[in-house]
């Protein structure tokens, strides 16, 4: 199965060297030097807010690299442990740096108590990346250190919270429905102790490789909202912990990272292949837009949705309510992008991945923890690498109110 895997995303590889648009886009690497020539349009389109050495979206080609890293390479072959690595410390570590990063890892899993007792307090009924959010801020509290803004402090931070969302996760998953948070398992990596610390089982080789690989493919991609949340509130000096939450904050929204799991709302919604017609001809009409279709960047195939479909679809093989929901999905790509060819609108990265989590045995409201699971290497390191030649972030708006209005007294306003 492990080697079915690694040929489906190399599949998947050439397939999108084959489609990929000749398309230019303007590169800008970490030599260029500012100021640089951009058009900014709403939401920020096209201003370039950095320079950086830690990943690379090509939008028109449908490229994504880590440190120079395609991918495709990296979801065939990497850990999520590697690619953390990778991102943090910008190159593929020898056997000996990724065995003492594992350790660290490992060693740094525990949560303090306080936090616990913080979770248990909130309401199951909260959604589970506020009480994340909480979590995280929480675990700033504790900390003695945590106004070391310095790149070393702040680079043990992100270790430190990287080892430990899978814990955080794992237990308001469990609190959610009145289960006991568990202790992290040394025995298991980084993905299969995540999925231990969710379901209470230890998973078997494919979940774990899966769960493993979407890991890989969430953990950065340049400067989406949440990263560059992270970036803007680090950038004042404040302490990396205030900056993750904030991450956390933006990605739970569902035009980012809690899209994947409204993709999964939608897709019960249809309820049947054959109904999926005419859901989408009402949301267009409706101009409801589509959970997990389109991007600000990506004007060709997403590369992570080329793997997770595929990889949806091996999965859900056993499970024949997701494989109905698979059969609705591939459905609304087809008449998706049909309908939506002239706007360059694919999959993005969460419209397959929710099949993959529910196919590991994760519920739909836990989706978006995962995909914070998996970021918040790419938001410490982009953090990190902004962080050794800060300088704030201090964008302006163009005003279009009135001046020089009189002050009229209270009397007088009608
Ligand atoms: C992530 O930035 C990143 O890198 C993010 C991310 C990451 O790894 O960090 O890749 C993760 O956030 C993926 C995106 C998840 N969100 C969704 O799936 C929500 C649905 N998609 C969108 O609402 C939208 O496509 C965005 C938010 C992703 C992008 O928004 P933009 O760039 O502001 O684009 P837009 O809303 O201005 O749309 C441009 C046009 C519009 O049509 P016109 O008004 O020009 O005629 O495309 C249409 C839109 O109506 N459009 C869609 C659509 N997405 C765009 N129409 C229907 N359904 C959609 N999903």
């Amino acid at each position: 199965m492990r080697k079915r895997i690694e040929e489906l995303i190399l599949e998947a590889g050439r397939k999108a060297r084959a489609e990929t648009s000749d398309e230019p886009e303007p590169q800008y690497t970490g030599d260029v030097e500012f100021p640089i020539e951009c058009k900014v349009g709403r939401g920020l389109e096209g201003a370039v807010a950095s320079t950086t050495k830690v990943g690379y979206v090509n939008g028109a080609r449908g490229w994504l690299v880590y440190r120079g890293h395609n991918i495709f390479d990296l979801a065939a072959y990497s850990t999520y442990e590697e690619t953390a690595y990778v991102l943090l410390f910008g190159a593929l570590p020898t056997k000996s740096q990724l065995d003492e990063f594992k350790q660290e890892l490992k060693s740094k899993r525990g949560v303090p108590a306080p936090v616990m007792e913080v979770l248990r307090q909130i309401s199951p009924k909260t959604h589970p990346m506020s009480a994340l959010r909480t979590a995280v801020s929480m675990l700033g509290n504790l900390d003695p250190n945590a106004d070391d803004t310095s790149v070393e402090a702040e680079t043990k931070v992100a270790i430190q919270l990287i080892a430990m969302f899978p814990t955080l996760t794992g237990a308001v998953a469990r609190l959610r429905w009145n289960k006991e948070p568990l202790q992290p398992n040394p025995e298991l990596d980084h993905a299969a102790n995540l999925l231990y610390l969710i379901t209470g089982d230890a998973p078997d080789e494919l979940k774990e490789r899966v769960l493993d690989i979407a890991l890989i493919l969430h953990a950065d991609h340049g400067m989406n909202a949440s990263t560059f949340t992270t970036m803007v509130v680090n950038s004042s000096l404040s302490d990396m912990y205030g900056s993750v939450t904030a991450g956390v904050a933006s990605l739970k929204g569902p035009l980012h990272g809690g899209a994947n799991e409204r993709v999964l709302y939608d897709l019960e919604e249809i309820g049947e292949p054959e109904n999926v017609d005419a859901w989408f001809a009402k949301a267009d009409a409706t101009k409801r837009k589509v959970m997990g279709f389109g991007h600000r960047v990506y004007k060709a195939y997403d590369p992570r949705a080329r793997i997770l479909g595929p990889l949806a679809g091996l999965l859900v093989e056993h499970h024949p309510h997701e494989a109905k929901l698979y059969k609705i999905a591939t459905r609304l790509e087809t008449v998706v992008c049909g309908k939506m060819a002239e706007k360059k609108i694919f999959p993005n990265v969460d419209f397959y991945a929710g099949l993959v989590y529910r196919a590991v045995g994760i519920e739909t409201a836990m989706m978006t923890p995962i995909f914070a699971v998996s970021r918040v290497a790419g938001w410490t390191a982009r953090a990190l690498e902004y962080l050794g030649d800060n300088r704030i972030y201090r964008p302006r708006a163009i005003y279009t109110g009135p001046i020089h209005l009189d002050y009229r007294p209270m009397g007088s306003r009608g």
